[in-house]
């Protein structure tokens, strides 16, 4: 069967239905497009796992604050249908914003405490934005589960507690995160790369693992900080936004290391802002019991 194309919420809305009355199970891959082998590997999760995979396609204008590229935001839809075609999916969702924020549009989910840390510290309005639309979203669809990417994984944190705290009938699935050869974390973002920036980026995952290796070892979160901090500043045209080692949790800096330890960081190359982490699982040494990350 050829793979539905609907720009209108209530249109996909029967169609999803339409699946659920023969009791088969819908996955959902929300993106933002400008697709890459990160989105294919949740598609490919997705198709594994369900009867039917629905992918939408929707540059969230609320999730983009003042001032960041929501303009300049990659946009290659016809070479995301082509791909999305050949993988064997069954419909995609591809609203614009007139579907999607009518001009009386008042409401908006808002996730609080862990959304106030990392990315939302720097980026206040960004989550706001996403739970919204993925509400949304998850009401148009109706999916048995959703997949998110682990490179965003304060974003599938949040998602996972609206679940939670809303009663979402719906299971969250999150897969790991998918890299380019040099390592680099696959984003639609990278597109926008100097070539000079784009030789650099690689440092970030070397940084994490070099932070993960210290861990390890029982260096402390303190120390870890500085001396990734100052590998990654050693590049010209870089900017740390932030660099932290929290609970995975929490996404607080008291660690309590049961959960493991994630290192996560958002740093500027030029214009663009990358992001990327790392989930150390194994702390063995008792230093890093009750660290405070300062
Ligand atoms: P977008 O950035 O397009 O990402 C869509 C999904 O792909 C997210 O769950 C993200 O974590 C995942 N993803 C991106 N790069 C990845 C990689 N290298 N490896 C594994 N997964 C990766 O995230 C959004 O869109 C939006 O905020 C959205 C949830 C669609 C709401 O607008």
């Amino acid at each position: 069967m050829s793979m539905i194309v609907e720009k209108i919420p209530e249109k996909i809305r029967q169609y999803c239905k339409s699946i659920k009355k023969k009791d088969k199970s819908i996955g959902f891959v929300p993106t933002m497009g400008a697709l890459h082998e990160g989105h294919l590997s949740l598609v490919k999760m997705s198709l594994a796992k369900c009867d039917e995979t629905v992918v939408s396609i929707y540059v969230n204008p609320s999730q983009f604050g003042h001032g960041e590229d929501l303009n300049a935001y990659p946009r290659t839809l016809d070479n995301d249908l082509m791909l999305l075609e050949k993988m064997g999916i069954s419909a995609v969702f591809v609203p614009g914003n007139e579907q999607m924020y009518k001009e009386d549009h008042m409401t908006s989910v808002e996730v609080s405490e862990i959304t106030s840390v990392l990315c939302g510290k720097s980026r206040p309005v960004h989550f706001k934005g996403v739970t919204t639309v993925v509400m949304k979203l998850f009401n148009i669809i109706n999916p048995d589960y959703a997949f998110f990417g682990e490179k965003d994984y304060q974003q599938a944190a949040v998602i996972k507690k609206m679940v939670q705290d809303l009663n979402i009938d719906v299971k969250i699935i999150t897969g790991p995160i998918v890299r380019e050869s040099d390592g680099l974390a696959m984003s639609s973002r990278n597109v926008k790369l100097n070539k000079k920036q784009r030789g650099q980026a690689p440092v970030l995952y070397k940084s994490l693992i070099e932070a993960e290796e210290m861990l390890m070892l029982g260096v402390s979160a303190v120390e870890v900080k500085q001396r990734i901090a100052d590998k990654i500043k050693m590049q010209s045209e870089v900017l740390i936004d932030y660099l932290e080692i929290v609970d995975p949790v929490s996404l607080e800096n008291k660690i309590d290391s049961k959960n493991g330890i994630l290192v996560a960081l958002a740093v500027f190359f030029g214009n663009t802002r990358l992001i990327d982490n790392i989930l150390v699982n194994k702390i063995d040494n008792d230093r890093n019991q009750n660290e405070k990350a300062g």
